[in-house]
């Protein structure tokens, strides 16, 4: 049985953010930067995991019954063994060696990269080398929801998994229907900016929002924000009203983003870009005064768009620049990539 080694990319959400969980649009893409497990099969019945990014750091637990209880890297090895081997999928004893190029609270979903290419490479090893993409994709976000206490919804998951080179992807969460939608940028460039203030999705206001909106949905009678009607909403007490904005404004952003898209009009791209942040700052109070400064200095440095990316609370801003723009010292571009799979075996260097 050689090892198998799979990558799960990290993602950039083009715009549509905090819609996945409640049933709308978003319109993420893979990054060339994430997470690389390779799986050897080891004797015994043990899953042994080495983190080398962080220091070496190192796991050992049982196969057939990994135990709950850890806070860091280890709840995601141990719960993607738990829940795969939970799902019905036989699995080897394993080495499991982790390596990554995604900071963690970075927003760009270090997490789900991580579950992605722990998943591929541990079903890889026991023969799966081809899964069922969007139940992948569900089982990470239960390891999320279930092992690390965040509750996420399935966009990073389903962004690293079901992307595809030089394209976004739209996602209706409200049906898992995607459409990969090209991004010509000529020579145009998107980057991140690291904002400085790391977010946890467990502890942060993440888990707050979502219970809002829960809330908001529960008052209004429908089971997902998306079927709310904008009339019902501005009947709400604040900030559910806010809340529920946000998520209608959002949706029609992502639709407006890939009509831009199409037509090759990358100035409106940088204005619901733009349009999207004052949102998640003002509707949905997701912003900080260090993710404020940073769209500020990318705005002043002549940025078309520039937002909040991901989970918010912290973590990176996305910016849009035109050709004639400076690329500023700590900007990282990031490019449409390839969505998560298993890496060709190494050559024999023998
Ligand atoms: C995080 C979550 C996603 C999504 C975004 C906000 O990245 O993991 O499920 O909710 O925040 O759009």
């Amino acid at each position: 049985m050689s090892p198998v080694t799979a990558f799960g990319p990290g993602r950039v959400n083009l715009i549509g953010e905090h819609t996945d969980y409640n049933g709308g649009l978003s319109l993420p893409f893979a990054i060339d930067e994430g997470v690389m497990v390779t799986a050897t099969a080891i004797d015994g019945d043990q899953v042994e995991a080495i983190a080398y990014d962080l220091d070496g750091e190192q796991d050992a637990f049982a196969l057939a019954d990994p135990p709950r209880g850890a806070e860091d890297w280890r709840a995601f090895a141990r719960g993607m063994v738990a829940e795969l081997g939970g799902a019905g999928h036989p699995l080897v004893a394993t080495r499991l060696e982790i390596a990554g190029t995604l900071a963690q609270g970075s927003g760009l979903s270090s997490s789900a990269a991580l579950e992605v290419a722990l998943g591929l490479a541990l079903l890889g090893l026991a023969g799966d080398r081809d899964p069922d993409r969007l139940a992948l994709a569900r089982l990470c976000s239960r390891v999320e929801n279930d092992w690390v206490g965040a509750q996420t919804g399935l966009l990073d998951q389903t962004a690293s998994l079901l992307s595809t080179d030089g394209h976004a992807l739209r996602i209706d969460f409200a049906t898992m229907e995607m459409t990969s939608v090209p991004i010509a940028l000529r020579d145009w460039r998107l980057v991140t900016v690291d904002s400085g203030e790391t977010h946890s999705l467990a502890t942060g206001g993440y888990n707050e929002r979502r219970a809002e909106c829960a809330e908001a949905a529960e008052r209004l009678g429908v089971s997902t924000l998306s079927e709310a009607r904008a009339e019902d909403a501005a009947t709400l007490p604040d900030p559910l009203r806010r809340r529920v904005e946000h998520v209608l404004g959002e949706n029609a952003r992502v639709d407006e983003t890939v009509a831009a898209l199409h037509a090759e009009d990358l100035d409106a791209v940088g204005r619901l870009l733009d349009a999207s942040h004052a949102s998640l700052r003002d509707l949905y109070d997701a912003s900080t005064d260090a993710v404020e400064a940073t769209v500020q200095r990318l705005k002043d440095a002549g940025a078309a768009g520039a937002r909040m990316v991901g989970g918010g609370f912290g973590g990176h801003v996305l910016a849009l620049l035109a050709p004639d723009v400076p690329l500023p010292d700590d900007a990282h571009e990031v490019t449409p990539g390839p969505g998560a799979r298993i890496l060709p075996d190494e050559p024999d260097e023998r």
